[in-house]
């Protein structure tokens, strides 16, 4: 059944010319069927690429408008209409303006879970895997660093020479991992490696022996000798990697790390979107792609050593 589906998604876009960008945290059944697979920053840097006419994101909305700010010209989808980010949604431009208003001489860092008309107002976009190098890079010692707190820390330890103000937002289900978990964890498997999420709180990062993105999270896990591995992030990178490397042994760190947004796409939310009965075709105003492209091209420009 479940290759029936796919058999078919796979026949439709090549019929139809579509492009399937998938985030790492969508279903194993989905990234298959994906033409390209990876971490908020790598989905960045491939939409800008992709020579499709059509492009259908299976990750949350701020990923599709991400893809449609860089591909404007492209019809650009988001597979489940209902796939948003509760950080994205935190802050709006009319609060982060009167933030600046209290700040006028510092460069506004925006994580890329923002909405696309919240980063018209701000001067450069990170990801979990780019954050520390653009911070390093950007010109100004004073950085307002949004939404994320807890990125925002992280980010903070790793670049000390810059003076970063932090806002009190973050993902809610990484922020939710307490210390009595990890050590919980650590006590049921003493021989693993503890790889976090940057998105964790900053007293959970501290106790990690690796701490990055989700694509950082799975490399270091494929390339390290060790063969034991605690997970903490989304929990369907503890699955994912059990399927890529079976002689290595992967454990969630918390049954409560499932992001219930990510979680929504399926495989027929995607073959419904390719028969132009299911998705949401992504629309931006001119001014808004115009003004978020600024904050993602500096992304790129800055990601440099
Ligand atoms: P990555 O940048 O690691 O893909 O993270 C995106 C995200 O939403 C994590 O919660
Ligand atoms: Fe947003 Fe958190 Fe889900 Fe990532 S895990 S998409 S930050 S709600």
């Amino acid at each position: 059944m479940i290759k029936d589906i796919q058999d078919e998604i796979l026949r439709l876009k090549k019929e139809k010319d579509i492009c399937i960008l998938a985030h790492s945290y969508q279903a194993h059944e989905i990234l298959e069927i994906a033409d390209f697979t990876g971490d908020s920053y790598a989905l960045s840097v491939k939409a800008a690429k992709v020579t499709n006419k059509n492009i259908i994101m299976c990750g949350v909305r701020f990923m599709a408008e991400t893809v449609k700010v860089l591909s404007p010209e492209k019809n650009v989808y988001l597979a489940h209409p209902e796939a948003g980010c509760e950080m994205a949604d935190m802050m709006d431009k009319q609060l982060i303006s009167q933030v600046k208003e209290k700040y006028p001489d510092y460069t506004v860092v925006a994580y890329i879970n923002t909405t696309s008309e919240l980063k018209t107002i701000c001067d450069v976009c990170v990801t979990s895997s780019s954050a520390v190098q653009i911070v390093k890079n950007v010109e100004n010692d004073k950085i307002l660093f949004i939404p994320d707190c807890n990125l925002g820390a992280w980010v903070a330890k790793q670049v000390p020479e810059k003076n970063i103000k932090l806002l009190s937002g973050g993902c809610p289900v990484h922020a939710s991992i307490p210390v009595s978990e990890v050590k919980h964890a650590r006590n049921l498997h003493p021989n693993a490696k503890l790889l976090v999420h940057p998105e964790c709180l900053p007293e959970v990062t501290a106790l990690a022996d690796y701490v990055g993105s989700t694509s950082g999270i799975m490399e270091y896990a494929k390339n390290s000798d060790s063969k034991e591995f605690i997970i903490g992030t989304e929990n369907s990178i503890a699955e994912h990697l059990q399927y890529e490397c079976p002689d290595k042994q992967f454990y969630v760190l918390s049954s409560g790390l499932i992001c219930k947004n990510m979680k929504l796409t399926t495989l027929v939310d995607v073959l419904n979107c390719i028969k132009g009965c299911g998705g949401e075709e992504i629309s931006l105003d001119a001014e808004i792609i115009k003004g978020a492209k600024h904050c993602i091209d500096e992304m790129i420009r800055l990601n440099h050593e």
